[in-house]
């Protein structure tokens, strides 16, 4: 809708951005009661909610006979994850709704646009499809297979649906077509307890008459060898589908195609090989031409079997799917010294290589993957372990052929090409980017261009590293959900992408996976099964629900998630008993901190019982904040006690009179000042610990996967933000900046995963694409640039950036629940600029470093005229506000 200038329609009042449960318009819901979200917009500052009606019902016009519910005007200031309260809701049944709103001023909008969702088969008995499985070989690696069944249409078709899941990856075709344009689907759960199903409109691809459906299976994360000691099949050695279309003609007859003993399966089709780590083989000469099509001759296929595969444990997708997101060309194709024909894409990436070629049947050609070069310009792989990470592709001959993989993924820059008939050019290969298909939500920039490519690098992290589950790296033969990992960088995935959906999913396996006292296993899903938490990693499930909660406002992920959390610190409560510490609960320490690049001295070493201790101490503190939210009054006090004596003890043992921590490593201070570990008498002495360790150090960090990030929240939060951007500026080892000068275009797992001669930490662990180290990322937008929560879901926003000298300028922009917030500041001719966004039905408290009332003007009017509530607090100014666009200017220090 446009919005005019004149007066009048200027206020014109618009409902947008309709969601439910996070996403637009899903298909395939399970939730009993789905949560609507908006946002508003409109000419002019200060836009309040006052009062929302929403209307729901099965029919577009929502005719008031097919109306499941109608909130009436509601009173509320809420437009974020407001629940539905109607009639129950029916499995299959799509339903629209619209909302209006009214503002502060009474002014009315319009009805939105109608939006919809529609509901997933809610029971396991709307499931009339069967479990099958093909014949299939019972090694550890075998060719994918291909299932296929021929069926009539007859009448008219008004909509049409497939339900669909698998025991392994599957490809749905429907008519020689894919069905959708998700890719590793079913996608990643605990596979044993929950399964997701999709939900596919296949309207368009059904024919009137003959038609067919049909599926390849392939290993995929269910049955691929995973984790380093190459187990295979962790879930299931079978591959099996479930596949249930459900077509409803105009006449309001329905028809229902399921998978059962009518299917038929074979295992000679052209993907001969396949597997997560290993990549994929395929052969052109075995294509079967329309072998989804009707009347395709299957007559040497064999009768799937009818399994026993549970349905109770289906759940409809909670995540956003897997897709291809991006394509990219390579910036040169060279020969190594070594003599192979190597194309680099210039990015760390994940995904794999499209290959556009002409040759002879039967030519064979091998894509290996390779992160970086060596110091020799030699294609490097020794990184990646056990992982193959290879794709073949034979030839079927004649016209020119393209191929991709589609069953495997592969992290790498450079891909080295063997058997290319002819010569490779650039237009023949293209680099295709996979990953969760979440929105970007976040953007940093800053005047320092290395600071800009660690933002960069620090998306690419994400990118690679959210394919379905938050993994530790996408390259090597490890790929798996790592909760430490996850929990030290989630902060700054929510700030990059909208991450609601994915931590949603996730983390519901992450309490399935827990095991019954509570502990939470290394990496989720459970593939290493060793019945084992560590301090720092099991703490992912308490913090990681809270930091979604800050972020999204959702009570829900707090609500489903709280049992899990609590599980958790009563394993560690009883570990610790009446001691109040938890000695062996740390298992990998503070992972990773610094170490000199002969890896001689343990230089950032702190004691990992203490972080266990430490740790314990903060889950129960989120713990009691949870508590709160959610209304346990007895749990808030339990465990607040718990945190209180925590405290007592970890004072008596660890920290001396004067403030010294034990271990006197940076994350030792680092973690005990962030987890309000510390009598306020100690913080600063603390503080300036920290401060000369890192100054005596010459301005370098020593910290690992615990303590990185917190370390600069700590210095800003207890003045030394100064030391802060030091630390954020360093370009030599160990620093943020030093993979950057080292040509990084994605994190590192080390500090020096490429040491400044150039050769290679150690080949057991060296991963170049691992997010942790990036959890930086949230530092930069909260404070360089100043966006702060200031209410859950950004309901209230804090607006406190903090320039420093070394930079002329930072700036970030965060698409919240509400809308844009962007905060930004800028020096210029002795004036500080400062821009700020706050979105409709939002406030916002400005907070102005170094500001004078009577020296601050907002869009060239004295700050105290064009604000009721400005307050100056010591140097700061601190203005409230409402939504709108301001642009503050004024010489710092107050001249
Ligand atoms: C992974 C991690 C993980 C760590 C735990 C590594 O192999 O790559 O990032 O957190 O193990 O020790």
């Amino acid at each position: 809708m446009l919005l005019l200038t004149q007066t009048g329609f200027a206020q014109k009042l618009l409902v947008t951005d309709l969601s439910c449960e996070h996403k637009v318009n899903p298909i395939g819901v399970d939730v009993a009661a789905p949560r609507f979200s908006w946002k508003l917009s409109g000419a002019g500052r200060n836009i309040m909610q006052k009062a929302y009606s929403i209307r729901v019902a099965t029919d577009k016009n929502f005719a008031s006979k097919k109306t499941s519910w109608q909130s009436g005007k509601v009173n509320s200031d809420e437009s974020v994850l407001l629940t539905y309260a109607g009639t129950a809701l029916q499995s299959g049944t799509r339903y629209y709704w619209q909302v209006k709103v009214w503002d502060a001023n009474n002014n009315e909008s319009a009805w939105s646009s109608p939006a919809y969702w529609e509901m997933g088969l809610l029971l396991p008995q709307d499931w009339k499809a069967q479990w099958i499985e093909p014949v299939q070989s019972d090694e550890k690696q075998m060719p994918a297979l291909v299932l296929r069944k021929d069926f009539a249409v007859q009448k008219k078709i008004a909509a049409a649906r497939a339900y669909v899941t698998s025991h392994g990856f599957y490809e749905l075709h429907i008519n020689g077509k894919k069905v959708g344009d998700e890719i590793f689907t079913p996608g990643w759960t605990s596979y044993n307890k929950r399964l997701q199903y999709q939900v596919f409109d296949i309207t368009p691809l059904l024919l009137q008459g003959a038609n067919s459906v049909g599926a390849m299976l392939a290993d995929g994360w269910y049955r691929s060898s995973l984790a380093w000691e190459k187990n295979w099949g962790t879930w299931g050695k079978k591959l099996g589908l479930l596949c249930q279309l459900q077509i409803t003609y105009t006449d309001g007859s329905e028809q229902t195609v399921i998978t059962d003993n009518s299917w038929k399966g074979s295992q000679d089709g052209p993907i001969t090989r396949d597997g997560i780590y290993d990549g994929e083989s395929y052969d052109a000469r075995k294509e079967m031409r329309g072998w989804s099509n009707a009347g395709f001759d299957d007559s040497k296929w064999k009768a799937v079997a009818v399994a026993d595969g549970a349905k109770d444990d289906l759940i409809a997708v909670q995540t956003v799917p897997v897709r291809r997101i991006q394509e990219i060309k390579p910036l040169r194709i060279f020969k190594t010294p070594k003599g192979l024909l190597v194309a680099d894409f210039g990015q760390n990436m994940v995904g794999w290589v499209k290959l556009k070629v002409k040759g002879d049947a039967g030519t064979l050609i091998t894509i290996r993957h390779a992160e970086v070069l060596d110091k020799y310009g030699d294609f490097y792989t020794d990184n990646l372990r056990a992982a193959t990470a290879t794709a073949e592709y034979t030839l079927k001959g004649g016209d020119e052929e393209t191929y991709e993989p589609r069953f495997s993924f592969f992290g790498f820059r450079y891909i080295a090409v063997n058997g290319y008939p002819g010569e490779l050019k650039p237009e023949d290969v293209t680099g295709v980017v996979v990953h969760s298909d979440m929105k970007q939500t976040g953007s940093f920039e800053c005047s320092n261009a290395l600071v800009n490519q660690l933002q960069h690098n620090i998306q690419w992290g994400q990118k690679g590293n959210f394919v379905d589950v938050p993994t530790d790296c996408p390259q090597r033969d490890e790929r798996l959900g790592w909760t430490g990992d996850a929990q030290a960088f989630c902060r700054t995935a929510a700030f990059n992408m909208d991450v609601a959906p994915f931590f949603t999913k996730w983390l519901k396996d992450v309490a399935a996976d827990q095991e019954p006292d509570g502990a939470v296993p290394f990496v989720i899903p459970d593939v290493l099964r060793n019945k084992n938490t560590s301090a720092g990693w099991g703490d992912v499930s308490t913090i990681a629900p809270w930091t979604m909660y800050r972020v999204f406002g959702d009570k829900r992920i707090l609500e489903t998630q709280y049992p899990s959390m609590k599980a958790y610190v009563e394993y560690i409560r009883k570990k610790a008993g009446d001691s109040y510490m938890w000695k062996g609960g740390s298992v990998f320490g503070d992972w990773l901190f610094y170490k000199s690049m002969a890896q001689t001295e343990n230089d950032g070493y702190t004691s990992p019982d203490m972080i266990a201790t430490m740790f314990y101490a903060y889950s129960a503190k989120l713990l009691a904040q949870a508590a709160e939210v959610l209304g346990k009054t007895d749990d808030v006090q339990t465990y607040n006690n718990i945190f209180d004596k925590i405290k007592e003890v970890f004072n008596r043992n660890y920290v001396t009179a004067e403030g010294r921590i034990a271990s006197e490593s940076q994350t030792s201070y680092v973690l005990a000042l962030h987890f309000g570990l510390l009598p306020e008498a100690l913080r600063a002495k603390a503080t300036q610990y920290l401060v000369e360790d890192i100054k005596g150090r010459h301005n370098h960090l020593s910290t690992g996967f615990l303590g990185t990030p917190y370390l600069c929240h700590v210095l800003t939060a207890n003045g030394r933000t100064d030391v802060a951007y030091d630390l954020l500026l360093q370009q030599t080892f160990p620093s943020w900046l030093y993979p950057v000068k080292m040509g990084a275009t994605t994190i590192w797992e080390r500090w020096d995963g490429q040491k400044t001669d150039s050769t290679f930490q150690d080949v057991g662990m060296n991963s170049f694409n691992h997010y942790a180290y990036g959890a930086i990322g949230d530092w930069m937008y909260r404070v360089a640039a100043g966006i702060e929560i200031g209410a859950p879901g950004y309901k209230h926003i804090l607006v406190q950036p903090q320039p420093d000298k070394k930079l002329t300028y930072a700036k970030a922009s965060f698409e919240s629940s509400y809308g844009q917030i962007a905060s930004g500041w800028e020096m210029k001719d002795g004036k500080l600029l400062v821009k700020v966004k706050v979105p409709a039905n939002t406030t916002a408290t400005i907070i102005l470093p170094e500001a004078q009332t009577n020296k601050v003007t907002e869009g060239g009017i004295p700050v105290g005229t064009a604000f009721k509530n400005v307050k100056q607090d010591k140097n700061n100014l601190v203005i409230e506000a409402g939504s709108g666009d301001y642009s503050f200017e004024y010489v710092p220090g107050g001249n």
